[in-house]
């Protein structure tokens, strides 16, 4: 009989820790017989992940320690076995073994072995709180510090939030002149990524499709997935600033499409769309009457010169559902706060918001004490706040893509806003990498510089690079990608 850990990855070598955030949260299952031997994967539920779990398991040389742990010494990895007791056969749900996250996925094929005699620059990972040197503004501190003092918030609150902290949101997200969002129009959750959980789950059944981008988050075809929920990919064109084929995604639309999933600023590509072409994109969702989610969680982080619009703010046709958190613009992704905001001015979508309501009594809101300390967070952060994230963030972006643009066999893409910058690899002038993954292995091998390779994001051949590092580990990262490149650049070989 079978038993399931979970494999949690526990580097040892502190420079390391840290690394993995991005996929922590993502142990992959594995099954292990009496005799301790890895008998079974749930990998992602596919058979192709299965057997390169258990072989990348075996391969690992699992052993028992004293406290009923695996260590998986070569790599450092340790799977959790406590109190693990094989008689009783319980399995986890076909739900669980449907849920697969590529990155996750891709990870755990890549093999990380940094180089020990430099030290880990990560730029991998969308946590902005990692790394970066903004302090906090006091008020969000205080806000929170009231909020335990007052010992008020300790109880539950409606499962779609309470009131006052709906009210802070559709204040936040309100437009004196053109868009107003009521109270009872937000629906407060456990980060951006429940609340897009929250409305793919709402519009689409088993079976139907909603249509994503490519390069996109990762996120969206792991919720639609353990749903049976179809994704259909449209592209995003890098020579047009990464906008959106408007040809490609009308062709993906069928009778089964429920929703298209739009991310401005986006993430992986650092775009922000115009005001033109969000208005091309919602045109095209009314003539096929399907409404948006809005991944907006870069809301508002665009460089100076570049201009941030809502896509709510643009239409009072199209059903706009707009997804948000303090993660990224306030710097406070382990908050885990967001919000879906429905804008529906012609009120297509009342039977959506019933299902909202019945689906938010699954996960009871977020936090009680971080739903009252968002009011005076939302209303009183200082803008000088986001000026110097953004001032830092622009300033990184600059570097890396003055410092990347002058070597060769590689093409940095400039952002506009988010946190992150795209470099194309030209695998030819690279003969000794075969694609973007082994570049990554190979970075860390070397020069012990951690970025993503965009196959997790459905375009290979390019990484993806985070800026929220401070200055100088930024420099010195350029750097260390400088001397791998020109070690490898073979452009005529
Ligand atoms: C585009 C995009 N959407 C949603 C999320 C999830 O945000 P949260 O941490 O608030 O769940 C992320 C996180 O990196 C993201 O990059």
């Amino acid at each position: 009989m079978g038993v399931y850990a979970l494999i949690s990855r526990n580097f040892n070598n502190n420079k390391m820790s840290g690394i993995y955030r991005e996929v922590s949260n993502l142990a992959p299952k594995v099954k292990i017989d009496s005799n301790n031997n890895v008998t079974e994967s749930d990998g992602c539920g596919e058979n192709e992940n299965l057997n390169r779990n258990v072989k990348l398991l075996k391969s690992l040389n699992i052993q028992k320690t004293n406290q009923k742990n695996y260590n998986l010494s070569e790599k450092s990895i340790r799977v959790e076995n406590d109190n693990l007791n094989s008689e009783w056969n319980i399995d986890s749900s076909e739900f669980a073994k449907s849920t697969c996250n590529p990155v996750r996925k891709l990870i755990e094929q890549m093999k990380i072995e940094p180089n020990p005699e430099l030290q880990m620059i990560a730029l991998s990972i969308g946590d902005p709180t990692v790394f970066s040197d903004i302090a906090k503004p006091d008020s969000v501190i205080k806000a929170i510090q009231k909020c335990i003092d007052d010992k008020k918030f300790d109880g539950y609150t409606p499962s779609y939030g309470t009131e006052a902290a709906r009210q802070a949101v559709a204040r936040y997200y309100s437009r004196p002149d053109n868009l107003i969002y009521k109270f009872n129009d937000i629906i407060l959750t456990n980060g951006c990524s429940q609340a897009i959980d929250l409305c793919i789950t709402v519009l689409a059944n088993r079976g139907d499709n909603i249509i994503i981008p490519k390069p996109g988050f990762s996120i969206y075809k792991t919720l639609a997935g353990t749903l049976g929920i179809n994704v259909k990919y449209y592209s995003l064109l890098e020579e047009n600033n990464w906008e959106i084929d408007l040809e490609e995604l009308e062709s993906q639309i069928d009778d089964r499409t429920k929703a298209i999933i739009v991310n401005n600023p986006s993430n992986p590509c650092g775009s922000v769309y115009s005001r033109m072409h969000l208005l091309d994109i919602i045109n095209l969702a009314e003539r096929y009457r399907l409404p948006i989610i809005a991944d907006e969680v870069y809301g508002d982080m665009v460089f100076p010169g570049n201009e941030f619009y809502y896509m709510s703010e643009l239409t009072r046709n199209v059903p706009i559902l707009s997804c948000n958190a303090l993660s990224k613009r306030f710097i406070l992704p382990g908050w885990r706060f967001g919000w879906v905001a429905i804008h529906d001015p012609k009120n297509y979508l009342a039977r959506v918001r019933a299902g909202f309501n019945d689906l938010t009594t699954r996960i009871l809101g977020p936090n009680s004490l971080v739903q009252a300390s968002v009011v005076e967070i939302l209303d009183n952060t200082p803008q000088s706040y986001f000026d110097s994230i953004m001032e830092t963030l622009a300033t990184n972006a600059e570097i890396v893509y003055e410092k990347l643009q002058t070597l060769p066999g590689i093409v940095p893409r400039k952002p506009s806003g988010a946190m992150y910058l795209m470099v194309g690899l030209d695998m030819k002038c690279f003969p000794d990498i075969p694609t973007d993954v082994e570049f990554v292995q190979m970075l860390i091998k070397e020069k012990s510089v951690f970025c993503l390779p965009a196959k997790i994001f459905e375009c290979p051949n390019y990484i993806r690079i985070v800026i929220t590092m401070k200055k100088e580990k930024i420099i010195e990262a350029c750097n260390r990608i400088e001397e791998f490149v020109l070690a490898h650049y073979k452009p005529n070989s």
